[in-house]
């Protein structure tokens, strides 16, 4: 890693003995934002910026299957990306479905295994069936886990979970004294995922947009001014690094 970390994340001198595993994350999730700024930047028309941010996807997720990092979960489509323009909508399918053909064997090489969250409806057929293949086939892999959220949206996934239980509770299944957290994390489309340690935000924005709204409670932010097309390993080190130095108290004291 080579990036330095500026003085005020050194961590406190207790912390340097911490375990190096402990300091990693599991789990690194990113809203990869600025595509469209990237483009405007350059004076190339918008899809340009999403052209050039899979090249940042494939980066980073290569950089963390070589990491070993257990999850990646990236931010592709929000439920509310749908307001934009149907050219552009039309635009990301194309880059997903063909992301879903042409990475199949890379993903296969690094034993990297895919799932999605997020609703189905919307996404045209072919691209659900080069996504279902995708999932299918990287099924079997024990490698980095790479959740692509898709036609995501943090409150549409937390009505679903309370919809779910409600018609268990309907049905006699379950009583309303039984409701949790933890039912309610198993009912959501992450169930069975270990919640983000590390939300990364690409463009400067200081905003969560929606993204995981359960699952960030206690995830450790960190946001660059960079655009996503831009985005590289070194960012991604940096970040670690500054997640490494960070105190995580849950809302306790520190240890
Ligand atoms: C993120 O870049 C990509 C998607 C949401 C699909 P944007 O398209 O939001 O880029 P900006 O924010 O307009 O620059
Ligand atoms: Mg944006």
């Amino acid at each position: 890693m080579s990036t330095s970390i500026p003085e005020r994340f050194s961590a406190p001198a207790s912390d340097s003995a911490r375990d190096p595993k402990q300091s990693m994350p599991r789990h690194i999730a990113i809203i990869m934002d600025g595509n469209g700024r990237w483009a405007q930047q350059r004076e190339l028309p918008r899809i340009e910026g999403h052209r050039n941010g899979v090249s940042s996807v494939r980066r980073t997720v290569e950089e963390c299957a070589r990491l070993e990092i257990e999850q990646l979960t990236l931010f592709c489509l929000s439920s509310e990306n749908w307001k934009r323009p149907s050219h552009e909508l039309d635009f990301l399918m194309h880059l997903l479905e063909q992301y879903m053909i042409e990475e199949r064997s890379l993903l296969m090489e690094q034993g990297i295994r895919v799932q999605v969250i997020g609703r189905r409806e919307g996404i045209p057929e072919r691209v659900l069936n080069e996504i279902n293949k995708t999932i299918e086939i990287t099924g079997q892999n024990r490698g980095t886990i790479l959740c692509l959220a898709i036609n995501y949206g943090g409150r549409g996934e937390i009505s679903d979970a309370v919809q779910k239980i409600a018609r268990r509770i309907e049905q006699g299944g379950l009583t309303a004294d039984q409701v949790d957290e933890q039912l309610i994390a198993e009912n959501l489309y992450t169930s069975g995922m270990p919640d983000p340690d590390l939300l990364i935000r690409t463009s400067g924005e200081m905003r969560i947009s929606n993204f995981l709204l359960w699952q960030i409670s206690y995830s450790e932010l960190w946001v660059t001014d960079k655009y996503w097309p831009e985005f590289e390993e070194d960012d991604l080190h940096q970040a670690m690094q500054v997640y490494a130095t960070r105190n995580r108290r849950f809302g306790g004291l520190t240890s």
